[in-house]
């Protein structure tokens, strides 16, 4: 049975207080009304992980990183390795988000390089994927996606891909206001979840969580996750609103 997960990319946002005032009370509401099976995960920034980690105790609840370097250890002054990440008690860290990609020239070959690195550690990884606007007004969305997962994700062996979380985020929704209609996002989910099968099988397929990304929030989500391909979010802007955040939560 594949995971239920909302998690919240808080991206470039919060200083440490405030990152710990959101977070602590997260953990509290959710101490009170259990998501019930479903996983939540707070990435927040990476200097925050020590600190916000262990103050999480509700069930289901846990912490990750945003990014990761691609080497194990040394000489790459600024960068964090997915090991310094790991020894917060994070659970997970995000690999291959648009803004990396496009602000940072993130490749398919780094992420794979990324990737492989995180789940070395012990992290799981939420994989992003998506096209941007032109690429959909092309119709050339589905090989993109293709392409993202080909190169970074399916060349990992079945026990590691198992621990990847797939999200989809269509480029033109991210942060715009403007969502993937939920046919729009099950289209897509149910044609990776075919590449999955194709690749792993019936029973990785079913197994593998895919969430949706792209200003998902409290008002859409429910509908977006009514759809037997979308097993969660990825929250944005969101996410860094108590109420909002929750009510995504108990959406899913
Ligand atoms: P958004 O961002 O919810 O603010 O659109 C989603 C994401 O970038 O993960």
């Amino acid at each position: 049975m594949r995971k239920k997960i909302v998690a919240g990319n808080w991206k470039m946002n919060m200083d440490l207080g405030e990152g710990v005032a959101l977070a602590t009370s997260i953990n509290k509401q959710l101490i009170t009304e259990p998501p019930d099976g479903k996983e939540v995960i707070l990435c927040t920034p990476a200097i925050h992980l020590s600190i916000v980690g262990p103050l999480l105790n509700a069930p289901g609840l846990s912490t990750g990183a945003q990014n990761c370097n691609d080497h194990r250890s040394g000489a790459y002054t600024g960068e964090i390795s997915a090991a310094m990440i790991k020894s917060t008690g994070a659970s997970s860290v995000i690999i291959g988000h648009s803004e990396r990609r496009s602000y940072y020239g993130e490749d398919d070959e780094l992420l794979a390089a990324k990737t492989a690195e995180a789940l070395y550690n012990g992290l799981r990884v939420i994989f992003c994927c998506g096209e941007v606007l032109a690429e959909r007004e092309k119709n050339i969305h589905f090989d993109v996606v293709r392409r993202q997962l080909s190169k970074a994700l399916f060349v990992l062996p079945r026990e590691d891909f198992i621990r990847c979380i797939i999200a989809y985020e269509p480029v033109w929704a991210i942060g715009t206001g403007v969502t993937a209609s939920p046919a729009q996002a099950q289209e897509m989910h149910f044609f990776i979840r075919s590449l999955v099968r194709e690749k792993y099988g019936d029973e990785t397929a079913e197994d593998t969580t895919i969430l949706y990304g792209g200003s998902c929030k409290a008002s859409n989500a429910a509908e977006l996750f009514a759809n037997p391909d979308v097993d969660g979010g990825l929250i944005g802007g969101a996410s860094l609103v108590r109420e909002e955040f929750l009510n995504i939560v108990k959406a899913l």
